[in-house]
């Protein structure tokens, strides 16, 4: 592929904006998380999401295999959990500090972030230089009314409108 098409498509995603999330495991040696902005629902019928992840990540095995997981998706006041899962801090090291509890499937839920998904693997797909990791959805909770946390033009940033309500529960499929 052309080096011209690559720049091009960088410079097209960067006026497209994206709404971050960490993707979050409980591994054998404790809890990992992954910042992601590559997430989207595919299917209702049966729930499925998608995120994926970048094949030269020193993390890529772990979150294209692992069983279970959560998305969290953050919030505009949670900027340094986005850069902190995203940063330099050794993989191992980067829920050090964070506040979390565990999910149904046992996967870390970062407090304060709006809402929590969480799945089981379903399948990954080989894409070019990435996985595509879907997975099968069982719950979702912890929703909380903020504003989202979107990256956009190389920037975080947020919606103008005022936080959406939390809907009048939490649900469980
Ligand atoms: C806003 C934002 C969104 C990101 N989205 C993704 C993504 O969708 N997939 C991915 O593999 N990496 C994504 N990254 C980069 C990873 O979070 C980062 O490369 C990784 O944590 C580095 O881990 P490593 O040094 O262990 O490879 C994103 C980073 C930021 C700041």
């Amino acid at each position: 592929m052309s080096e011209d098409i690559q720049s091009s498509l960088k410079q097209a995603m960067r006026v497209y904006p994206q709404g971050v999330t960490v993707v979050t495991v409980q591994g054998p040696d404790g809890p990992r998380g992954l910042t992601v902005s590559s997430f989207t629902s595919v299917s209702l019928a049966p729930p499925l999401v998608l995120f994926c992840v970048a094949k030269n990540s020193s993390q890529h095995d772990f979150f294209s295999k692992a069983d279970r997981y959560a998305i969290n998706f953050l919030a505009d006041d949670q900027k340094t959990i986005s850069d902190r899962f995203a940063g330099r801090t050794k993989a191992k090291d980067r829920f050090e500090g964070v506040k979390h509890t565990r999910g149904v499937t046992g996967s870390p839920i970062i407090s304060g972030v709006r809402a929590a998904i969480e799945c089981r693997s379903w399948r990954a797909y080989d894409a070019g230089d990435h996985s595509i990791v879907v997975g099968e959805v069982v719950a979702a909770s912890a929703f909380l009314p903020k504003r989202p946390l979107l990256y956009y033009s190389q920037l975080y940033t947020t919606t103008e409108r005022g936080e959406s309500p939390a809907p009048p529960s939490d649900i469980v499929w």
